[in-house]
């Protein structure tokens, strides 16, 4: 069976003056998803968008051939579910959130099925996988974070080679089709690695929007995962 790799530039490190531009410019250069980073400035140290903003952009989240392009929406904040059926509203077709953030994860993911949207639960470096084992029938995506939530341009925590590895077992026994996303640290020299641990799904941040051509990026990012 082969993989469907999909690249998700996080917009964190776009060009905030020129969002739907930006947007544009990286779904046109080959994007599959477009990762939304919410941070909060209390579960993490830091304070991003709302969703004002994803509806805002979710006009712009198309293809030239005018195909949607998933907005893939990464909750790092804490409560989870009045936002979380705010972004379903705004137009997110994945919300991801951290258990840790959620008072009943359970009911949160709930929350998120209940208005149509694929639901994701993020695991923090130092955080184990051990909800996934009460969870892992409810949920569409898992996502592992390979560097601490909060800011983009750090670098990736090898320890999450060794959760991905963990995770993708956990997928293959559940049998259900689940994605396994890796978020934090990704560039062209290292998504093969990681790939190869068992992810499928790579956010990339600074690697593409640090640099002026985010085609040239995305392509030398498929290159490497063969
Ligand atoms: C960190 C964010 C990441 C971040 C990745 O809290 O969740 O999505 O933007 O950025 P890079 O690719 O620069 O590590
Ligand atoms: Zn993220």
């Amino acid at each position: 069976m082969t993989t469907t790799f999909r690249i998700a530039p996080s917009i964190l490190s776009a060009d905030f003056a020129r969002l739907g531009e930006e947007v544009k410019s990286v779904i046109d250069a080959g994007a599959d998803w477009i990762h939304f980073d919410v941070m909060d400035n209390h579960y993490v140290p830091n304070l991003t968008f709302g969703p004002m903003v994803c509806q805002a952009l979710k006009p712009h989240a198309k293809t030239a051939a005018g195909v949607a392009v998933p907005i893939d929406v990464h909750l790092m904040i804490s409560p989870v579910d009045a936002l979380a059926a705010a972004f379903a509203e705004a137009g997110a077709d994945l919300i991801s959130f951290h258990p840790d953030a959620s008072g009943h994860v359970h009911r949160s993911i709930q929350a998120i099925k209940s208005k149509g949207v694929q639901a994701g639960l993020v695991f923090n470096p130092a955080e184990t996988l051990d909800v996934l084992a009460w969870t892992i029938d409810e949920i569409d995506l898992i996502l592992i974070m390979s560097v601490n939530p909060g800011f983009g341009g750090q670098s990736f925590i090898d320890s999450a080679l060794r959760k991905i590895e963990q995770a993708r077992k956990l997928i293959e026994a559940s049998g259900r089709d689940i994605r396994l996303e890796v978020d934090g640290g990704i560039k062209v020299d290292n998504i093969r690695r990681v790939a190869y641990a068992g992810a499928d799904t790579f956010v990339a941040g600074s690697a593409i929007f640090g640099k002026p051509d985010y085609k040239r990026v995305i392509d030398q990012m498929r290159l490497a995962l063969g």
